[in-house]
């Protein structure tokens, strides 16, 4: 499904890596993840691989865990129990530099978290700058590539407030880039934009992943999954009910747990009806 897109700047070689023919380690893995909340069980037992190049879509109802599976990913979220290997090395070991952790995975929210009293370029040179310590030309030099990468070089000097959300969440993922992260975690990156904005994210999304990005992704948005995923992955209650291809899991899916979710939201007011005539 992915092709290297032709003058693409970064990672051209990467989109022939694919994927899983299960020869490949893992760029991802996730071993029997737990995570309690006090009693609140949020993941109950989660294994989950995914090879270099591969794009992961996350589906399920809301409180099902996905954003905690995310979060733990990156270590925002500490584990109750279980493992997770980025590239191959153990980021819940106990002697982990988190930090260098963090620095490997780069990771877009709903909310794009930009800095207001910062222009675009700033927004993007900041976190290299302190975390990665490169200087200001360099740092200049990779935001200018990456604004450049996500469509938005004429906005560099401008600050977040006169952006559409649209925008914001692309200086957002050019930001994310600019660190250049192994792997990259999306929770539901469109969920907060007007409808007419998600196009050109998508776009954004679409382009990384056919450059070979590994990516995993909590969306509802069920055309993208179906166009770009290579793989879906339907959670409910903490666990994975079902996975596989999205015209398995979207297409064909196996459970009543995944019928029932993907019936509310590829048609949310026939559920609406539906819910009412029960209720
Ligand atoms: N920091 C936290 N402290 C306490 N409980 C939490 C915390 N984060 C999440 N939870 C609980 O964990 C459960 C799962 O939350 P999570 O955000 O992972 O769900 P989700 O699948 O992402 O849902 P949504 O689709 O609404 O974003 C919920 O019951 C939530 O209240
Ligand atoms: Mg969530």
């Amino acid at each position: 499904m992915s092709s290297t897109v032709p003058g693409s700047p970064v990672n051209p070689s990467k989109g022939n890596m694919k994927k899983t023919d299960g020869t490949a380690r893992p760029e991802i893995e996730v071993r029997g993840l737990h995570k309690s909340f006090g009693d609140n069980q949020v993941l109950r037992g989660i294994d989950l691989e995914i090879a270099p190049g591969e794009v992961v879509c996350v589906i399920g109802p809301s409180g099902s865990g996905k954003s905690t599976l995310l979060r733990c990913v990156n270590l925002l979220e500490t584990p109750t129990a279980g493992q997770v290997f980025v590239g191959g090395s153990e980021v819940t070991h106990p002697d982990v530099d988190i930090d260098a952790v963090r620095r490997r995975i780069g990771m877009v929210f709903q909310q794009f978290n930009l800095f207001p009293h910062l222009s675009v370029t700033e927004n993007l040179t900041l976190p290299q700058r302190r975390v990665l310590g490169r200087d200001k030309a360099q740092a200049a030099q990779i935001a200018a590539e990456n604004l450049q990468r996500v469509g938005l070089s004429d906005k560099a000097g401008a600050y977040p407030s006169s952006l559409s959300g649209g925008q914001q969440q692309r200086v957002a993922i050019a930001r994310a880039l600019a660190m250049g992260p192994e792997v990259m975690l999306f929770d539901e990156p469109t969920s907060a934009l007007d409808p007419e904005l998600v196009g050109d994210v998508l776009a954004v999304m679409r382009m990384l992943a056919d450059d070979g990005m590994t990516m995993m992704v909590v969306t509802h948005e069920m055309t993208f999954a179906r166009e770009v995923a290579d793989r879906v992955v339907f959670m409910d209650g903490g666990v994975i009910v079902e996975q596989g291809t999205p015209d398995q899991v979207i297409g064909n899916p196996q459970h009543d747990r995944t019928r029932h979710f993907l019936s509310r939201v590829l048609d949310p007011a026939a559920a609406d009806v539906e819910e009412g005539k029960q209720g």
